[in-house]
């Protein structure tokens, strides 16, 4: 995600995420996991996924990769190494 410069600090950036998040929960899906800026995205609720015994596929700083609960207790019992869609290879840049 990436809001133009000159337009940073706006709200921007929090209505996407906001906007994004409440499209996920209304699709079904349970649990959302990011690379960000810890500082950042907690303030969304994400914490680090790591000590939850979430595991990236991918060498990345641990506090930034983090994991929200869109529905309570989704990630209860839930365990190991996060497989991301193909589609993420892809994408130029992408840490796989
Ligand atoms: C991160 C980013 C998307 C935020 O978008 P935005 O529209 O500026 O965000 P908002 O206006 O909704 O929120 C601004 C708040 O986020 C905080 N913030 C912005 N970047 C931050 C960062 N890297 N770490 C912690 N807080 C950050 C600001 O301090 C501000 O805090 P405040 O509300 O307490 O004043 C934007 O700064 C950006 O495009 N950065 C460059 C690309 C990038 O780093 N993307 C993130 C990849 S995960």
């Amino acid at each position: 995600m990436a809001v133009l410069p000159a337009l940073q600090r706006t709200g921007i950036g929090s209505s996407l995420v906001r906007r994004g998040l409440a499209d996920a929960r209304d699709l079904g899906h349970g649990v959302v996991i990011v690379v960000g800026h810890p500082g950042y995205y907690a303030r969304f609720g994400f914490v680090p996924a790591e000590p939850l015994g979430i595991r990236a596929p991918f060498e990345v700083s641990s506090p930034a990769f983090m994991a929200l609960e869109l529905r309570p207790d989704a990630l209860r019992g839930v365990r190991g190494e996060v497989r991301y869609p193909p589609e993420f290879a892809d994408v130029e840049g992408s840490p796989q």
